[in-house]
């Protein structure tokens, strides 16, 4: 069940119709999503913090959520950037960050509204600054690349464990969530 991030990747692209004319738009405004990126992690975080049990994660060390502004921003800057063309190198920054989630157990319940405030925001300061409907529709196709990315690592991670726990083969193991879906 182990997850290849590029190919994971391959399939997201093609899922979400992310086109090369969406990856030139998304290039050509990489300056402006480095500039907007600080704004933008300001209103995520505050978001996040207005959440009790978020906020306690947040604020769980000292220098935590001083970190996760500074890694939003480079997070927020390579949607533009693609990184090395939305290839090998981002689907394995993507991956990484589905697991550090995972590890802290931050559930898809937090996730996904969080994601949905970044894409509210972008779509505030779009219109502000008079950019395109098109680089809004770019960006929001990469934020749920980036947010299936994170939610599959729930969904990796737990059933690996469970298949090393158990020694159960995967059939089982889908047998059994199916078998559990019906009496749900
Ligand atoms: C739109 C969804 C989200 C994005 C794009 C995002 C982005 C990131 C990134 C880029 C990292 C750094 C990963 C690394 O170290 O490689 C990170 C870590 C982290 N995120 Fe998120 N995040 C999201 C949702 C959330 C939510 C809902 C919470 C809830 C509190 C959260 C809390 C954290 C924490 C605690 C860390 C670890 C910080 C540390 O280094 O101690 N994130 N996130």
């Amino acid at each position: 069940m182990a997850l290849d991030p590029n190919a994971f990747m391959a399939a997201m692209v093609n899922r979400v119709n992310f086109t090369d004319a969406d990856k030139a738009l998304l290039k050509a405004h990489a300056d402006w999503g480095k500039e907007i990126a600080p704004d933008m992690a300001a209103h995520f975080y505050t978001y996040l913090s207005s959440d009790p049990e978020m906020n306690e994660i947040l604020n769980s060390t000292p220098d935590r959520l001083h970190r996760l502004h500074g890694t939003f921003v480079e997070w927020f800057h390579e949607m533009f950037t693609g990184m090395d063309d939305w290839g090998n190198a981002y689907a394995q920054r993507r991956w990484r960050i589905g697991l550090v989630h995972v590890r802290i157990g931050i559930g898809p319940q937090h996730v996904v509204p969080a994601m949905a405030t970044v894409v509210q925001e972008v779509s505030k300061r779009l219109k502000l600054d008079g950019k395109p409907e098109a680089l809004q529709e770019a960006l929001s196709q990469m934020c749920m690349i980036d947010l299936a990315f994170i939610e599959q690592a729930y969904v990796e991670v737990s059933a690996a464990a469970v298949l090393q726990e158990t020694g159960w083969s995967e059939g089982l193991f889908k047998r059994l969530i199916a078998k559990g879906a019906e009496v749900a």
